[in-house]
């Protein structure tokens, strides 16, 4: 893809604005989905979260949303 980007912008720029994609994936995975996955983790562990039956509870789907949703937007930058 870069390839592409430096037929007209510099080696530098086509470097940096994928190395900015890179780093807004990188901490969606880190900071959003990584600690809101070992929490929803620990409560099905723990109990209060039942794991029979995916959506049957209101944070399973507040985390489908975070996961599918926010982790869309980070990934392609789409609403
Ligand atoms: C055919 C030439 C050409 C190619 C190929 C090209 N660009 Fe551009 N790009 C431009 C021009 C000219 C502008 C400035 C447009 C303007 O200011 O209205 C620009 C602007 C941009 C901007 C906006 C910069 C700003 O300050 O708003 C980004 C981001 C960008 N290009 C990224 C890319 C990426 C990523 C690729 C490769 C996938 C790419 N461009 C390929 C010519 C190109």
């Amino acid at each position: 893809m870069t390839a592409v980007c430096r037929q007209c912008h510099a080696d530098s720029w086509a470097k940096d604005h994928f190395d900015n994609f890179d780093t807004a994936v990188a901490c969606y995975n880190e900071v959003y989905y990584r600690s809101a996955r070992q929490r929803i983790d620990a409560l099905y562990k723990a109990g209060p979260l039942s794991a029979d039956h995916y959506f049957d509870e209101p944070l399973e789907w507040e985390f489908y949303e975070l996961w599918h949703h926010e982790g869309r937007r980070a990934r392609m930058g789409r609403p």
